[in-house]
């Protein structure tokens, strides 16, 4: 079973070959990120442009890496939300294309449920990839932290999810990347936030978790509004004073001192709840997935306070890519989910879990 996946739910046109939701063939991701920079962050229509002008190619690329030609793929996987709608668009607009004039089934992906798949690809022939030598077993808890994501689920097994809790306001990605704007540091902000943070002291501030009813739910906004005020108080400013401007009143060290505490206090947020749902839940496995799942500090912190061993992915598969996609896809085709119309899927930017 070998499935083509097609992601362009954000600023990656991304497709790969994956055979039997296990073996990674090829991952192509052409991203407009440099694009985006000078406006410090994903501007829609210039995303949905570069997809439009990456997808064939890069399509044409996962094929081609994975010595595919289209008899051996026997199915297409395209993420149909959530994400921009203008470069969903082009996404689907392409898998339904190649469906219908390929003649192969389709299969509609919800990208955050993608994430938590890319954690089951456990062999590949490319390098440059360290992957899990096992895949995660059910009952499976997943932590999904991305730019627009925040979720933790428990899967009793594939396609039967409990979606236990989620954010309240800003994404943990999206706060990261807010907090290393306010710092002046270069988009995109997680990674570069997260290597600032490596010089810094994370006990220097001591900025709040939200307390919220809900036991597994987050909020990111109050931190990243606490991150504000103590840097206006840093530089003996108010809220006349223009929030992009503080960043050249900080010195290096002091730059380092609040991303390392702004880190630490919002990777301590997703890491308290993941722990609770453990001890509550007790799932055979745990996985993380989205792009902040990268993040050494939170695998760091994960792996020293969860009683099991969590088995990690390739950075690469963190942030968005095509593989996931065709993962999910394979286990979509093996478990006799049902195909979509490729005459008639539409988008859905809304999409939850
Ligand atoms: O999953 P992803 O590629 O796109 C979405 O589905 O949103 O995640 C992108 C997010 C961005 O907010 C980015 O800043 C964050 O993941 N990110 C990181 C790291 N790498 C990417 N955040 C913290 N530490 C990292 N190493
Ligand atoms: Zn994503």
């Amino acid at each position: 079973m070998r499935v083509l996946g097609i992601e362009s739910s954000c600023d990656e046109t991304a497709a790969a070959v994956v055979e039997d939701g296990t073996r990674l063939l090829s991952n192509v991701v052409a991203s407009s990120m440099d694009l985006h920079a000078k406006y410090g962050g994903v501007v829609p229509e210039i995303a949905a442009r570069s997809h439009i002008e990456s997808i064939t190619p890069v399509v044409e690329q996962a094929l081609s890496d994975a010595n595919c030609t289209w008899d051996d793929i026997d199915a297409i996987a395209v993420t149909y939300g959530a994400g921009l709608g203008g470069c969903l668009l082009v996404g689907v607009m392409t898998a339904r294309t190649l469906a219908i004039t390929q003649n192969k089934p389709l299969y509609a992906i919800n990208h955050v449920e993608g994430h938590v798949y890319a954690n089951f690809l456990t062999e590949t022939n490319m390098e440059g990839y360290v992957l899990p030598t096992e895949a995660p077993k059910f009952p499976l808890l997943a932590l999904i932290v991305s730019g627009g994501h925040s979720q933790l689920v428990l899967f009793k097994d594939h396609f039967d999810y409990k979606l236990l809790g989620q954010t309240h306001d800003d994404a943990i990605g999206e706060a990261f990347d807010k907090v290393a704007k306010i710092l002046g540091l270069p988009y995109p902000g997680g990674p570069s936030l997260s290597k600032a943070a490596e010089h810094g002291n994370d006990k220097a501030f001591k900025f709040p978790k939200a307390k919220l009813e809900a036991p597994y739910d987050y909020s990111f906004s109050g931190p990243k509004t606490a991150v504000l005020r103590a840097v206006q108080q840093m530089c003996g400013k108010d809220h006349d004073f223009p929030s992009f401007k503080l960043a050249e009143l900080l010195s290096e060290s002091q730059i380092a001192d609040v991303a390392a505490s702004f880190q630490r206090t919002a990777v301590e947020t997703v890491v308290d709840k993941t722990v609770k749902a453990f001890e509550e839940f007790s799932p055979a496995s745990v996985v993380i997935g989205g792009g902040v799942a990268a993040n050494k500090e939170l695998r760091k912190q994960l792996s020293e306070r969860l009683p099991i061993e969590i088995h990690y992915t390739d950075p690469k598969l963190c942030t968005d890519n095509g593989a996931m996609i065709a993962t999910l896809g394979c286990y979509s085709a093996l478990n006799n989910r049902s195909t979509a119309d490729p005459y008639s899927i539409d988008i859905a930017p809304q999409l939850s879990m």
